[in-house]
């Protein structure tokens, strides 16, 4: 070794050094320092920042048609009801003021009662001295029908009754939540955050190992209906699943039938034993069918003081013990549950569904709250007002963020996704001016999610909790030892050039 290296004339070391040098100090120049400021430097897209600060709820009325069908309603009529129904409204909610209001118009020509508002008014003729009102609302549609008396008009009380049939009967579950809304308070423990996709899971599940079989086509033949007037709100996917051999972990009192306390249903489900995971990224809402092992000793499994023999788990789903009433059974002697003993069944999980998203639920006691079509409209404008809430917190949050953090770099995608987020916005807004409702909610839907994409873009996250002076600390291995190495060589080269001066 030694020996070749004495062999080597000295300039030519010298060159070699000089050309690593060279080299090394090109590579670093113009590549390293470059792709060291493309990794490192901050790119901040510019967002809306004046524009999201200016973002208010106050913008945001609801302004709700209502069509009277009064044969010779006059002009008058519509216009003193109407001023009625504000003074009585706004001295029992002055929140409401300027923000949720019923706009009385009169009937007009081919109007679709399942679209809009009417109410018709049917003269009855007079009884002696009796004075008599009544309403019916369809459950079919948006229509009610109040029948009153010549006396109740000559009265005057017409416009009375009118606006307690809207404000307590048509409206008020959504009067009532919109005023919490409006003060701050949010008191469903009960529904599902909302999601623009939803996984409804039915589970049928059996006690012992006996074969038991329903019809999947029945289940998805008696949701479907239902959901397709729930399109505007979210999507659904229903699948279904048959489970053996799921005991129960609860004391069941055994007699003739068998009973479940009330105080037991908190952990009737067997969470640790059930397979219950759904790894799916969309909220799952559960809804079980039990079908306990009494049944085959003809004896009923009974839920102590449930009319309906199910209860409701809060953001979870729905649980139905089943007792089998048709002897229906398949060609191997096994119990098959038929769509008849499935109906008041899926009457009872659509009802619970409606619940767990936020439906107003029909009152059993009080016929006028059960048309479906006018529940469904005031979970509609509702969640409307929630997301397009929550949408401008969460902008508000993320210019925040970036003002506070100012190493923090704004991905173009955040960017993209709060224009987007605020175009829906304001086309909410638009569709609100025009009383389409089931465009708005679809409008602040989409915002709500561009809002929470924007937010919750992997880049910006990553950052929250990876800091740049990471970044540096991941270099460092890197740079140090090509560093070193590079001043060895300089030093040596220097010191070279200073013994050759010297001789
Ligand atoms: C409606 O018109 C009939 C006759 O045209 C009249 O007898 C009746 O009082 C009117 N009803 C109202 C509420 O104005
Ligand atoms: C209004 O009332 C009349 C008479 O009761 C009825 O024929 C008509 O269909 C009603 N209009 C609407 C839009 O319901
Ligand atoms: C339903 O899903 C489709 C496709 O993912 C989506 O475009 C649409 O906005 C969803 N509907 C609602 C009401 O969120």
């Amino acid at each position: 070794m030694t020996e070749s290296k004495t062999t080597l004339p000295r300039w030519s070391v010298e060159r070699i050094r000089i050309i690593i040098l060279a080299f090394a100090v090109t590579l670093v120049a113009g590549f390293g320092y470059p792709w060291y400021l493309a990794t490192t430097t901050i790119h901040r897209a510019t967002l809306p920042v004046g524009e999201i600060n200016d973002l208010t709820t106050d913008v945001v009325k609801f302004n709700i048609p209502v069509y009277l069908n009064l044969s010779n309603a006059s002009e008058d009529f519509i216009h003193k009801s109407q001023t009625a129904l504000n003074t009585k409204l706004y001295s029992e909610y002055p929140g409401l003021k300027d923000f949720w209001s019923i706009e009385l118009r009169r009937v007009i020509d081919h109007m679709d009662e399942s679209q809009d508002y009417i109410i018709n008014f049917n003269i009855l003729p007079d009884k002696e001295e009796e004075t008599f009102e009544t309403v019916f609302v369809s459950p079919f549609s948006k229509r009610t029908d109040i029948e009153l008396t010549n006396k109740v008009i000559l009265s005057n009380r017409v416009e009375e009754f009118l606006c307690d049939t809207l404000m307590n009967r048509l409206f008020k579950f959504e009067i009532s939540k919109f005023n919490d809304l409006k003060k701050g308070l949010n008191t469903d423990h009960i529904v599902f955050p909302y999601s623009s996709h939803y996984n409804l899971v039915f589970s049928l599940f059996v006690e012992d190992g006996t074969p038991v079989s329903w019809q999947s086509e029945d289940i998805i033949g008696l949701m479907n209906p239902l959901l397709q007037q729930l399109n505007h709100f979210s999507n659904f996917t229903i699948s279904t699943q048959i489970q053996y051999y799921s005991n129960l972990n609860i004391p069941v009192e055994e007699g003739e039938n068998l009973v479940v306390k009330q105080s037991d249903l908190s952990t009737f489900i067997n969470y640790g034993d059930w397979n219950l995971n759904n790894n799916d990224i969309n909220p799952t809402i559960n809804f079980i069918l039990y079908f306990p092992k009494a049944t085959y000793a003809s004896k009923s499994m009974i839920i102590e003081n449930s009319k309906t023999n199910s209860f409701l788990i809060p953001q979870w789903g729905g649980v139905h013990i089943f007792n089998k009433k048709f002897d229906v059974y398949d060609d191997n002697d096994h119990f098959v549950i038929v769509k008849d003993e499935l109906i008041p069944i899926f009457e009872t999980f659509s009802s619970q569904l409606f619940q767990l998203l936020g439906l107003p639920l029909s009152d059993e006691s009080d016929i006028t709250s059960k048309s479906l079509l006018m529940r469904i409209d005031s979970l509609t404008r509702l969640s409307t007002y929630k997301h397009y809430t929550q949408s401008i917190q969460i902008l508000k949050s993320l210019v925040k963020l970036t003002n506070e953090l100012n190493e923090i770099s704004i991905p173009e995608i955040t960017k993209s996704f709060t224009l987007d987020a605020l175009n829906n916005l304001k086309r909410c807004k638009d569709s609100l001016t025009l009383q389409q409702f089931n465009d708005a909610i679809i409008q602040s839907s989409q915002s709500l999610k561009n809002s929470n994409n924007a937010f919750f873009e992997k880049e910006i996250v990553q950052q929250v909790y990876f800091p740049s002076e990471h970044k540096l600390a991941v270099f460092l291995p890197l740079i140090g030892p090509i560093c070193s190495m590079l001043t060895m060589n300089s030093i040596r080269q220097i010191k070279d050039w200073r013994s050759k001066k010297s001789t």
